[in-house]
């Protein structure tokens, strides 16, 4: 597969960051803004969470016209039916089924033992892939789980009909050359056909490096968010993966995205405004200063020739090329540019 698939959790996992609440109809128009993105996939909620995740998935599933769209759920039957309810409206729905397979989420959280475990994750998708060919699974906690029991755990799953074997790093403890390996042990040692998925979260810093490993390791679908929210400190950046993926592509074998990248700043906009999450200044891609320059050498290189100091072109991105800010560190040339733009031009030496 020469496509890496764009899995956007803005509206679950993002979501789930610390103080965001989104009505349906505030989903629905992120959800709308992500199909003309241009997502492949988007999680659009957790349906036995609560009364609005379930309206909120059946209504996008009902409304929103492209991506895929999925819904999570845990192994139990209760939540594969409650998921499949509100997303089975969807023309390419998708159920998203998940059990943790760390020790310490095993013993301590579900008190399951590993061959419980094993069975949970067996009946699970056996009932989901009841009712959809398109089943993803994914073992919470993989990163920490010993790799083994873990490939145990996704070969039940794919033998039981999952299609996708998403592989979280849920704690964001990973590093990328140990997070490639993992995404290659998987694929070396889980037998069938699938798509394998990687699902990065932020806690180190990392998320973003973490998906581009997994990638380079084999991994064919990324789940992300966009202006990187999630638990705690976050998933990978959607803009930020995406534009990796185009700017680099030479270091991927030429591996593309389906993303429209101009709706990038417009799609950060609106998920900003409606979950009252600031983007910070200089964040990758969609800050506001990701193509503004105040150092004078820096406005002099610019305004020399615009790639001395930008690899993007900010109108793939949707933003604004090239911002001149004067300040502090600005020079002459900036000052003599930004006077020109105004209509006033210095004589004498410059
Ligand atoms: O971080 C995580 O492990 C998750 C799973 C539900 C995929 O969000
Ligand atoms: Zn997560």
């Amino acid at each position: 597969m020469d496509t890496v698939r764009i899995f956007d959790t803005t509206l679950r996992d993002g979501e789930q960051s610390p103080g965001i609440s989104l009505d349906v109809g505030e989903k629905l128009e992120i959800a709308d803004q992500l199909a003309r993105l241009g997502v492949d996939v988007i999680e659009a909620g957790f349906p036995i969470a609560s009364q609005g995740d379930f309206e909120a998935v059946e209504a996008i599933a009902t409304a929103v016209e492209g991506p895929t769209v999925a819904a999570l759920s845990r192994t139990g039957f209760q939540d594969i039916d409650r998921a499949w309810e509100a997303v089975r409206h969807a023309a390419k729905p998708r159920l998203h089924v998940f059990i943790a397979t760390s020790a310490i989420h095993m013993e301590k959280k579900l008190r399951m033992t590993p061959e419980q475990v094993k069975a949970e994750a067996a009946a699970g998708v056996a009932r989901a892939r009841g009712y959809t060919d398109d089943v993803e699974f994914s073992p919470e906690d993989g990163s920490r789980s010993d790799p083994e029991f873990m490939c145990e755990v996704l070969q039940v799953a794919v033998d039981a009909g999952a299609t996708t074997l998403n592989i979280p790093d849920t704690v964001g403890f990973a590093v990328p050359e140990e997070f490639g390996r993992l995404i290659a042990f998987v694929i070396e040692n889980v037998r069938g056909d699938y798509v394998v998925s990687t699902h990065c979260h932020n806690d180190l810093g990392l998320a973003v490096a973490n998906s581009l490993a997994g990638v380079a390791a084999g991994a064919r679908q990324i789940e992300c968010a966009v202006n990187g929210l999630g638990e705690r400190a976050g998933n990978a950046a959607l803009e930020e993966v995406v534009m990796a993926l185009r700017t680099r592509s030479e270091r991927f074998g030429g591996l593309t995205t389906n993303v429209r990248t101009e709706e990038l700043a417009r799609t950060s906009r609106l998920v900003s405004r409606l979950t009252g999450y600031p983007v910070q200044y200089n964040k990758a891609v969609v800050g506001r200063n990701a193509f503004a320059h105040e150092s004078g050498i820096h406005q002099h290189g610019v305004l020399a020739d615009r790639e001395t100091y930008e690899i993007i072109d900010a109108k793939t991105v949707g933003q604004q090329a090239a911002q001149i800010v004067l300040g502090k560190h600005s020079g002459r040339h900036a000052f003599a540019d930004s006077l020109a733009k105004m209509g006033l031009h210095l004589q004498g030496r410059r």
